[in-house]
């Protein structure tokens, strides 16, 4: 089509040559040269100067291709007026005019180019662009004319990430045309937008859209975050996105996750127990949202654990005890033992342990020790747990209160204590799985 368009200007230009001439000086038409939108009026004026009587005017077009349009003359002057001129329209106008006098015929001819060029593309909202992940990318642009003179161009940034050039069957009519671009995101790209450039080779317009893309990759500064207790920590997260994503941080609890910051920083001053535990990024805009997370951990010595019994008062003989040993801060090894004895420990969970006595013995009495301990340090907390005798034949009072058998010198006294107790023990038929000794 393109060869034909030349063919038929070129013939058109030797026509004009041959016709025209010094003869032609006096007619006059205007504009000569126009680019005009599809859809925008024409309006051409023929005029003749040197004819003192009426003149007779003829508008044709090349080829015989349509020229339509209202035509007002009078004596000298003839004005064709082509409303929303169109892709059928000829793109060569000439004006004959003819001088009743000397019956000479004069022409002149206007060359129209017009052309179909849209405000912007359309490049569709893209939910996310991920760094090495393909994605396919469509730029529309309606309403184009002629074809042949357009070009497209990707760009990440001022980068040039492909040009296209429509394969022109048929530019003959105002058409759409889409480009088609497979993606995939390199990481240096991370933050520069992407855009779409249409460029009509006719009088050098250029449009050009920018993608809205929702946040892809999100990026925290530090991924398992250690902080000492009551030290500083920040952590910042950033995510691609157009417009940039705004981003807010988040804790997770048992309750509702907690705001923690309205920017890109979680920063963590003074850094506490009820601190530690995962929290999320959330990077949002018109297109979507993404979450990341982080764990943060807080080291540091135990808290001085808790230890506790569960009577009020002081037991009495033959009931049963239990003594809870809990720690409340970070993590930390609990240990319940009584005091120079090997350790016995029950354990609940990691930051509790349980020892159960049944029926309770005044051998059992004495100092016991709830022990928290980590990398960092190590705290204890002691009880005093004396046992009342029964009234009864069971015990006296002068018995002792605390055994404390060192290793390789139990005492006579703690050794008959213990073989009462066993005896006991045994008469009543009531095995305790707790052996403290
Ligand atoms: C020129 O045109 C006018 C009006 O169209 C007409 O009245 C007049 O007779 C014409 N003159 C000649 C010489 O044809
Ligand atoms: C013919 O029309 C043009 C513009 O419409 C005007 O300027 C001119 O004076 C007119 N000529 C005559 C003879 O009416
Ligand atoms: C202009 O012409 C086109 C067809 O070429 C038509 O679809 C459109 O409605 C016309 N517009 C006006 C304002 O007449
Ligand atoms: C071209 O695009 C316009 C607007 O996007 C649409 O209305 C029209 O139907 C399309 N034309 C063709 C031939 O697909
Ligand atoms: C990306 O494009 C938007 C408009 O869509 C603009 O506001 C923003 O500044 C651009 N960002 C960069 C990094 O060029
Ligand atoms: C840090 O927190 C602890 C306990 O919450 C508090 O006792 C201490 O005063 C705080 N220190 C600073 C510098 O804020
Ligand atoms: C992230 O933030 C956006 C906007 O505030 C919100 O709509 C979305 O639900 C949030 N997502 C999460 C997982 O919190
Ligand atoms: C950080 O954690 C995210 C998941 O929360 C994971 O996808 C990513 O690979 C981690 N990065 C590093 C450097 O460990
Ligand atoms: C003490 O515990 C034993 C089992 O260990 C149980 O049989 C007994 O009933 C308990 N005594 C009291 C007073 O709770
Ligand atoms: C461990 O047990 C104690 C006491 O029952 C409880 O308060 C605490 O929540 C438990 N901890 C865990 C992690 O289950
Ligand atoms: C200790 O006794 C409590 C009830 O008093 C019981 O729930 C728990 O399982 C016992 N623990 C052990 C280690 O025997
Ligand atoms: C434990 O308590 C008993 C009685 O209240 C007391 O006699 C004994 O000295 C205490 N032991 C320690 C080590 O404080």
């Amino acid at each position: 089509m393109r060869g034909v368009k030349c063919i038929t200007f070129v013939l058109w230009i030797n026509i004009l040559n041959i016709i025209t001439g010094e003869s032609n000086f006096n007619l006059e038409l205007t504009p000569k040269n126009i680019m005009i939108h599809v859809g925008e009026d024409v309006e051409l004026i023929c005029r003749m100067n040197d004819c003192p009587v009426n003149v007779t005017f003829m508008w044709r077009a090349a080829l015989d291709k349509f020229v339509g349009g209202d035509v007002k003359s009078n004596q000298t002057v003839s004005q064709l007026l082509i409303r929303n001129f169109s892709d059928k329209h000829s793109d060569i106008v000439m004006c004959k005019a003819t001088c009743q006098q000397d019956k000479k015929e004069k022409q002149k001819m206007s060359k129209i180019v017009v052309f179909s060029f849209p405000q912007d593309p359309v490049l569709p909202a893209i939910k996310s662009l991920i760094a090495n992940q393909e994605q396919k990318l469509i730029c529309t642009v309606p309403n184009i004319y002629p074809l042949e003179r357009f070009r497209i161009e990707w760009l990440r940034g001022d980068k040039t990430l492909h040009t296209e050039v429509p394969d022109v069957l048929d530019s003959d009519h105002v058409q759409n045309y889409s480009s088609v671009f497979t993606y995939t995101p390199s990481v240096d790209d991370l933050g520069k937008n992407i855009s779409c450039k249409v460029t009509l080779d006719l009088n050098g317009q250029e449009r050009s859209t920018t993608a809205k893309y929702g946040p892809g990759t999100i990026t925290v500064s530090s991924n398992n975050t250690l902080v000492k207790l009551g030290k500083h920590l920040e952590v910042t997260c950033h995510a691609d996105g157009n417009p940039q994503p705004t981003i807010s941080w988040w804790k997770l609890g048992k309750a509702e996750p907690e705001l923690q910051s309205q920017n890109h920083k979680l920063i963590i001053n003074n850094a506490s127990w009820s601190q530690a535990g995962w929290y999320w990024c959330n990077a949002s805009n018109d297109m979507g949202s993404q979450q990341t997370g982080i764990k943060v951990t807080v080291v540091g010595p135990p808290n001085i654990p808790k230890i506790l019994l569960s009577y009020k008062e002081e037991p009495k003989e033959g009931e049963n005890i239990s003594i809870f040993c809990s720690s409340d801060g970070g993590p930390a090894q609990l240990k319940l033992y009584r005091q120079s004895q090997s350790a016995a420990t029950g354990s609940l969970n990691e930051s509790a342990v349980l020892l159960n006595i049944s029926s309770v013995q005044i051998t059992d009495a004495g100092i016991y020790i709830c022990e928290a301990k980590n990398d960092f340090g190590i705290e204890r907390s002691t009880i005093n747990i004396t046992v009342k005798a029964q009234h009864s034949i069971s015990t006296k009072p002068d018995l002792p209160v605390a055994i404390v058998p060192a290793v390789g010198s139990v005492s006579l006294l703690t050794a008959a204590g213990l073989l009462i107790r066993h005896c006991r023990k045994k008469a009543k038929s009531d095995p305790s799985d707790i052996i403290l000794s």
